[in-house]
């Protein structure tokens, strides 16, 4: 069955002194979901915001926070963060194996959010098969993650298929997202394969018309989806 194409605008390129005006902006150009980058300076090598900023964007909008957690200690910081308002959390199956991947899911469920795992560009999306019929969504990194307006990596596309592909049977419902140099000359390839949630940072903050790009870059998405569809792919 067709499902819209959601955006999730990346506040990593938002302008951090006018953060309000700027999500207005993108609840007014139809994102449907705020990315949130956390990262630790340890995990990646770029520091960002944390739990405090979460629970104030809670305050200022309705609409969900998908947290990406680039951190060391995510166990540790995950119930802060649930606390703080966070509707989906991202954890990296770089980060947490075996049973503290489990215990992670556990606690992001156990807090009412949905969980996702994500994989870095080089680590194989079987990292995430021994919990994919456990979770929400996916998220393929297709940029080394740290920092924002980086170039799409070739072939990212093939990885969001394998997770479509891994999930068909055991958890048809997950959403796949995607994250890093998405914008009008990527989306469609992502959206073939068979992606549902587009990050978009620098496509949409340093547009031109920042709320004319999340409808085009949607746009773009859906169609690609669409013609995918009806080719029998995705
Ligand atoms: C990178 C972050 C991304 C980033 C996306 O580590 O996870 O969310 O902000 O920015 P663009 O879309 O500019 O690559
Ligand atoms: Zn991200």
């Amino acid at each position: 069955m067709f499902q819209q194409v959601k955006i999730a605008p990346s506040i990593l390129s938002a302008d951090f002194m006018n953060l309000q005006s700027d999500i207005a902006m993108i609840e007014r150009g139809g994102a449907g979901y705020v990315h949130v980058d956390v990262m630790d300076g340890h995990f990646v090598p770029n520091i960002t915001i944390g739990v405090p900023h979460v629970k104030q964007l809670k305050k200022i909008t309705d609409l969900p926070l998908d947290v990406h957690l680039m951190i060391d200690n995510p166990l540790e910081q995950l119930p802060w963060f649930i606390d703080a308002g966070a509707d989906m959390l991202t954890v990296h199956a770089e980060r947490l194996e075996g049973q503290w991947l489990d215990r992670a899911i556990d606690l992001i469920h156990a807090g009412g959010a949905l969980a996702c795992v994500s994989c870095k560009p080089n680590t194989p999306i079987e990292a995430i098969a021994p919990v994919i019929s456990r979770l929400d969504m996916v998220l393929v990194m297709s940029v080394e993650p740290g920092f924002s307006g980086q170039g799409y990596i070739e072939g990212s596309e093939d990885k969001v298929a394998q997770v479509v592909e891994l999930a068909r049977d055991c958890n048809p419902d997950l959403l796949v997202e995607v994250d890093g140099g998405i914008g009008v000359k990527t989306v469609e390839r992502v959206c073939a394969a068979g992606a549902d949630v587009i990050v978009c940072g620098n496509a949409v903050f340093a547009a031109e018309d920042p709320e004319a790009a999340i409808g085009e870059i949607a746009a773009l998405g859906n169609a690609a989806r669409l013609a995918a569809l009806e080719r029998g792919h995705a």
